[in-house]
């Protein structure tokens, strides 16, 4: 479904950039070029289109959140009617029958025992959220000196101050280093392109990282360890996919030393990865699964966490009239977030949408693994309806070749994401062969463009 009924021209000649700062914008190239093509008026299906009038394919889903399009008229009526019904309902001490019932979708579909939905308003709220979960579970359990997190190196966990410390992208680093979270350690991550280099699916190599946690474990003590918190698949940094076993290492691991295993699932949840959460497509069942994006399609901000019912047990203690976790926001399970995630999980299971992200996923394989022996590209990975490739960087800009990549593939009608030198590919659900095959063509024309 193209954007044509929405197509009208905006004139942003005279519109005023400068006050709006950015996030995650190279905020004065951006102001300085003015680029038509990236100034968005509207969405519909797999496509944006700009105010000039100029059609983009959604490469990326939106930020990894639209996967089943834009504007669908299932989602949209659902909203309309909830702001029309009650625009909002207070999220302490009251709650409406849908978020109640939202909760209790959303536990049936997440791995064993994790029954119990906590909800936030973003990735990074579900993060920090997740992260004092497991503090308060071992104090109220009498191991109050488990205080460590380890996270992961090229990890993206938002942008709290808990995600960040336990995240590894050091440019979201290093300049809040004396706001972080004291006593975060790091696994090593498992992007190695000598060893596992234009692998499809899984690597067969690098499961043994796991054990790394180990020598953290002999380092630190289990006694002071929390938690360890890893993205199924690495998303952010550019499609890092868990090599085999690795996973379930990491949870025979902490399962054996006390430690809770969180899987940060705020884009693997909701069917990208072929099936509900990454927990289940690569078969490891964490007891935290923080999501977000995907739940509600983007539609309204939403995010949470699902922890294991023995967490949640162990906070219902106490005199029963007493607050039990002291965290939660005015915005919690907000009722145009839930109406709109309703929606989407009516349409996630009446359409079989995670099988449907597999099949994409396998169209995308072929397609991106093409791509290998084109210039500059150095190592490419996929797994279900996500991929990635790698490129050279141009001597002393690092970074530079994936931004003349990303405007050339705008100048093409396609919208892909850059990290570093890496391109991030995520169609929705709804792409079609011809669109998935057009992708890859176009990134093909483009790595030649800027090569
Ligand atoms: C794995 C992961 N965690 C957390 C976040 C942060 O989510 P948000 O931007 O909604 O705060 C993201 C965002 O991309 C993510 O990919």
């Amino acid at each position: 479904m193209t954007d044509t009924a929405h197509a009208a021209m905006i004139d942003t000649a005279d519109l005023n950039l400068d006050p709006y700062w950015m996030p995650f914008t190279h905020n004065r190239y951006f102001k300085q070029q003015r680029p038509a093509n990236r100034m968005i008026a509207s969405a519909r299906g797999a496509y944006y289109t700009t105010v000039e009038g100029q059609q983009l394919f959604d490469g990326l889903s939106g930020l990894w959140c639209s996967g089943l399009g834009h504007g669908h008229p299932k989602i949209v009526e659902a909203v309309q009617r909830q702001v029309a019904e009650a625009d909002y309902v207070p999220a302490f001490q009251l709650g409406s029958p849908a978020t109640f019932r939202l909760a209790d979708r959303i536990a049936s579909l997440a791995p064993g025992s994790l029954d119990r939905v906590f909800f936030t308003n973003s990735g990074s709220e579900a993060v920090d959220t997740a992260m004092k979960m497991a503090l308060g579970y071992h104090r109220l359990r009498g191991e109050s000196s488990r205080t460590r997190f380890i996270g992961r190196e090229k990890a993206y966990h938002g942008v709290g101050l808990g995600g960040v410390s336990v995240g590894g992208m050091v440019a979201n680093r290093k300049m809040f280093a004396p706001l972080m979270v004291p006593g975060v350690d790091h696994l090593p991550h498992t992007h190695n392109p000598a060893e596992a280099g234009f692998s499809k699916g899984q690597p067969a190599w690098g499961a043994h990282l796991a054990d790394e946690l180990e020598r953290i474990v002999a380092l630190h003590d289990a006694s002071t360890i929390a938690a360890v918190i890893v993205e199924p698949m690495q998303g952010s940094v550019g499609v890092v996919i868990p090599p085999v076993g690795y996973l379930q290492r990491l949870r025979d691991i902490c399962s054996k030393h006390g430690i809770l295993l969180i899987f940060d699932e705020v884009i693997c949840g909701f069917g990208r990865m072929g099936d509900w959460f990454g927990a289940q497509a690569f078969g490891a069942t964490p007891d935290l699964i923080t999501f977000a994006k995907g739940v509600n399609n983007g539609t309204v901000p939403m995010g949470g966490v699902i922890a294991d019912q023995k967490i949640y047990d162990t906070y219902m203690q106490g005199p029963e009239y007493a607050v039990e976790l002291f965290h939660g926001y005015t915005y919690s399970g907000h009722p145009l977030a839930v109406a709109a995630a309703h929606a989407t999980l009516d349409i996630l299971v009446d359409e079989g949408i995670p099988q449907r992200f597999a099949e994409v996923g396998k169209r995308l394989e072929a397609g991106v693994h093409s791509l290998r022996g084109e210039p500059n590209v150095t190592d490419i990975r996929n797994f279900s309806a996500a991929a990635a490739f790698d490129l050279t960087p141009i001597e002393g800009k690092p970074g530079l070749r994936a931004i003349r990549l990303f405007e050339d593939a705008l100048k093409r009608g396609f919208l892909i994401r850059f990290t570093g030198d890496t391109i991030a590919l995520a169609p929705p659900a709804i792409s079609t062969d011809d669109e998935i095959d057009a992708l890859i063509e176009a990134m093909r024309a483009s790595i030649r463009a800027v090569a």
